[in-house]
């Protein structure tokens, strides 16, 4: 994981948004209320469009499992971005080399947030020596992949979450040697 010594700041303008002061560093275990706030209100709000009502429910329920929230967080390399000292976004990058989450609160989206995360874990993957990252992308997330410069495998029609059908992407980016 990320010590907090190596973290990456940067200080972003953007057309919309105000400036944003990010910070991308290791997770902690205290940031797992904000991480999964980050994830239910990204889930229930930024993807609300693409998603039926019992679907965001299955893929987010109302109700933390904080233990096992915890140790998702810290078997992965977890990175979080906080924005003016608060938990904005959260991205990781599983032993096998999956991109498995990436979420970043409706607060502080389309700041730069999500590209931040990816970018961390992509330059972790590439210390790692992998030769490309995949994800399972969901509708939501899907153009801030390509602009990242994922690209689409196949469409996962048949991906169930709690007995829900919640299709999603199966997206790769390849690492230069
Ligand atoms: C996907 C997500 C993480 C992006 O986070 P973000 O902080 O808003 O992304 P950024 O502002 O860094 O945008 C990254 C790039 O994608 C583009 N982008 C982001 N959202 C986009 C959208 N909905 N449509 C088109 N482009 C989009 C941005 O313009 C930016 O491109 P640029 O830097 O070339 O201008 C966020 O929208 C989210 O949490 N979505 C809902 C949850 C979800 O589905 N997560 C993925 C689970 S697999």
């Amino acid at each position: 994981m990320l010590s907090d010594q190596r973290h990456v700041r940067t200080q972003r303008r953007l057309q919309y948004g105000p400036r944003v002061n990010i910070t991308i560093r290791g997770y902690r275990p205290g940031d797992a209320e904000a991480t999964w706030r980050a994830f239910h209100e990204a889930i229930h709000r930024t993807a609300a469009s693409y998603y039926s009502e019992e679907q965001m429910k299955a893929w987010a329920p109302g109700v933390m499992d904080a233990q096992g929230w915890n140790a998702r967080r810290t078997q992965a390399w977890t990175v979080v971005a906080d924005v003016d000292g608060e938990v904005a976004g959260f991205s990781d990058l599983t032993a096998d080399g999956l991109l498995d989450m990436l979420f970043v609160h409706p607060e502080f989206g389309r700041r730069g947030v999500g590209r931040l995360l990816v970018e961390a874990v992509l330059k972790e993957a590439q210390r790692r020596g992998l030769n490309e990252v995949r994800t399972h992308a969901s509708r939501a997330a899907r153009p801030a992949f390509e602009r990242l410069g994922f690209i689409v495998d196949h469409e996962n029609e048949d991906n169930w979450i709690r007995g829900q059908k919640v299709p999603n992407f199966d997206m790769y980016v390849a690492l230069a040697p």
